[in-house]
């Protein structure tokens, strides 16, 4: 009750707010009420959404671009240069406060270079070391430059530099960045939080075989001399990002383009497979477009990594980074590519203020992935990808802890790193789905492409999402409002009363076929195995006993040995097939599944596939630890400090 007044509320103050500051990319500050405190319906009080994650204090001065001038050593696997911050502030502020981590600040400029004092803040864990700077009192609207001489240090989380025989190549080392959610601060110093949003520009220098890239446009397409055996890269991206976008990777890589405006870079003996995979790219940027307006940023190209990128996708702006682990030779996998470009509206142009509402980035964007998806494949695949995320949700709420199943979650004294689920992809996008099933699509569509419009370039939080919906979808129609649940949604554990599981008729057989090979102990030569296409295959290797208890075996060595063999799952070359399989086999201490899991723990480092499978070879105590031990001391250099990170806190405990 108290909830909803509130959010009624500030619907009310806030559309006539948001309406007088909606601004181009560049424009005026961007203001929020703030995400938990109730806004005032006369004279409402803007701020900045309160991030816990960051030590910025950004109504006092805040950073409105970047310009990096970087040079990068292999050798000594540091970045270092300078950092060029043009700071605004409040008239009479004298400071401006940075995120850092890990960083060596090794001294602070103005623009003519003489030393400006500052100091570094206590080390959080979590969020790393303030850097507060002095200036001189702002006097008004005027931009003060800030030159911050610095290096990154090796284990720079956001970093990670690959020894040649960790490409395909084998010849020449690679680098590349992640930055979500709090990691650009381990390589930029600046306000790393994601309702400050920044323009960038660089000039990266790195030795002369290697090509620079980075999530802007290129400047320098062949790079330019910069020294003995060096080359230096330039880059500009105008509209102003989250910094949690800014990327880099350097390596020996080639481009393929699919259109004029869309092309793939990876390694060159990878490129021809990975051109042929994701050539659909180029109708999913036309479909998305169709779907919710224009593509705002020029180019949309891929960048396929070498296998220990740490997830599958990110969303960097005009450049996606991918795994490679989507390259199945089937293009079975592309749906990654439709919710890491979709990312380019719901993300990338209204973003998250705070970690807190991250499904306002996952959710929109895993709901508009399927619907490109069914543009480009129909309605059938769209619901079959529905239902796996689907169960994969039910699941997930069932071992979640309550507080940790709304979409609004409560992160205090967590990295947000941690707090990282499927909810808030799969209930997102559920509750996008069930306002499409009230409304009904066309309305829904013209309220989501307002929303993008309306909203373009400028941080989002709960606050604002509700007070949007309801200023234009709802429009006071208190059935309507009703029907919604719009508050139980966001603010409720587990899923409400109006939810509907997505059916897909092609699961259908597949149900059929799980229940008689799993549950019946059929023989796994009636699985129709090779008439179905990858979702299919995922259904049924995701087949559990209703009611089944975490530790429990429910199927024998036999029929593990026979859905090995017969299926060919220990020469499978779709990762999420290998995955699941896994799982199952793990989880029976399946023998001859080992040295499966071994190659596949070696192989790639995407946390989604690694973490899990580590888990449960730890779940299963005297057999599985030491087998986890084991493959974990060979794969650990391998794997991305994210990855690491993660998989530390579990295998590295006695
Ligand atoms: N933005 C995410 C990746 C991310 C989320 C990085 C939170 C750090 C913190 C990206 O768009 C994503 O969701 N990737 C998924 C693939 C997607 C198809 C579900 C992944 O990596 O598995
Ligand atoms: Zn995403």
């Amino acid at each position: 009750m108290t909830l909803k007044l509130a959010g009624l509320v500030s619907a009310l103050a806030l559309t006539a707010a948001l309406g007088a500051c909606a601004t181009a990319p560049g424009g005026s500050e961007m203001t929020l009420p703030a995400a938990t405190a109730p806004v005032a319906p006369v004279a409402p009080a803007f701020a900045y959404a309160d991030d816990i994650h960051s030590n910025a204090r950004p109504a006092e001065a805040r950073v409105k671009h970047v310009a990096l001038d970087l040079s990068a050593d292999f050798a000594a696997k540091t970045l270092s240069g300078t950092a060029t911050l043009d700071v605004t502030g409040r008239v009479g502020a004298t400071e401006v406060v940075l995120d850092t981590k890990t960083l060596d600040i090794r001294a602070v400029r103005d623009a003519r270079g003489n030393p400006l004092r500052f100091e570094l803040g206590a080390m959080d864990a979590i969020k790393g070391q303030a850097l507060t700077v002095h200036l001189p009192a702002f006097t008004g609207a005027e931009t003060q430059k800030i030159v911050v001489d610095y290096a990154t240090r090796p284990d720079a989380a956001a970093l990670q530099w690959l020894s040649p025989q960790q490409t395909a190549g084998g010849q020449k080392p690679y680098l590349f960045s992640q930055g979500q959610a709090i990691l650009t601060r381990t390589w930029v110093p600046t306000q790393d939080s994601p309702g400050i949003r920044q323009t960038y520009s660089a000039r990266i220098t790195a030795p002369a075989d290697l090509t620079v890239v980075m999530s802007a446009e290129h400047l320098t397409p062949q790079g330019e001399a910069a020294g003995a055996g060096k080359k230096a890269w330039r880059f500009d991206m105008d509209r102003p990002i989250p910094p949690y976008l800014m990327a880099v990777a350097i390596g020996d890589i080639a481009f393929a383009p699919f259109d004029e405006r869309t092309g793939v870079w990876t390694e060159p003996s990878r490129l021809q497979a990975a051109h042929w995979e994701l050539e659909p790219t180029a109708q999913m940027v036309d479909a998305a477009e169709t779907l919710y307006g224009p593509y705002r940023w020029g180019r949309y190209d891929l960048l396929v990594l070498p296998p220990s990128f740490p997830f599958g996708g990110m969303e960097n702006p005009r450049l996606t980074f991918a795994t490679p682990t989507i390259i199945a030779g089937d293009r079975s996998l592309v749906s990654l590519v439709a919710h890491e470009l979709a990312h380019s509206w719901s993300g990338n142009l209204v973003t998250n203020a705070t970690w807190s509402d991250i499904w306002l980035n996952e959710g929109t964007t895993t709901y508009f992935e399927n619907r490109i998806m069914e543009v480009l494949y129909g309605r059938e695949r769209a619901l079959q990808e529905q239902a796996l995320g689907w169960a994969d949700l039910m699941a997930e709420i069932a071992v979640t802890p309550p507080d940790d199943t709304r979409l609004h979650i409560d992160l205090t004294g967590r990295d947000p790193d941690d707090g990282l689920s499927g909810i808030p992809y799969d209930k997102g996008a559920a509750f996008l789905r069930t306002i499409e099933r009230i409304v009904g699509r066309e309305k829904f569509d013209a309220w989501l492409r307002g929303y993008f419009d309306r909203h373009a370039f400028q941080p989002m939080t709960d606050v604002g999402f509700l007070a949007d919906i309801r200023a234009n979808l709802v429009k006071g129609d208190a059935a309507l409002e009703a029907q919604l649940q719009l508050d139980n949604w966001i603010y409720q554990p587990g899923m409400p009363s109006n939810a509907q599981a997505p059916v897909s008729h092609a699961f259908e057989a597949v149900d059929v076929a799980a229940k008689a090979f799993f549950a019946d102990k059929g023989p796994a030569s009636a699985i129709d195995w090779k008439s179905w296409n990858t979702q299919q295959r995922q259904r049924f290797l995701a087949w559990r006993p209703e009611g089944l208890k975490a530790g429990a075996d429910w199927l024998t060595n036999a029929q593990l040995a026979d859905l090995e063999k017969t299926l060919n799952l220990a020469n499978e070359g779709n990762a999420e097939l290998t995955f699941a399989w896994l799982q199952i086999a793990l989880a029976h201490r399946y023998e001859p599944a080992v040295a499966t899991a071994d190659r596949f723990l070696t192989s790639q480092g995407r946390r989604k596939f690694v973490l899990p499978l580590f888990q449960t070879l730890w779940n299963e105590g005297d057999w599985g630890r030491p087998i986890a031990t084991r493959i974990y001391a060979k794969a650990r250099p391998l794997y991305h400090p994210v990855t690491s990170r993660s998989v530390d806190q579990l295998v590295g405990q006695s």
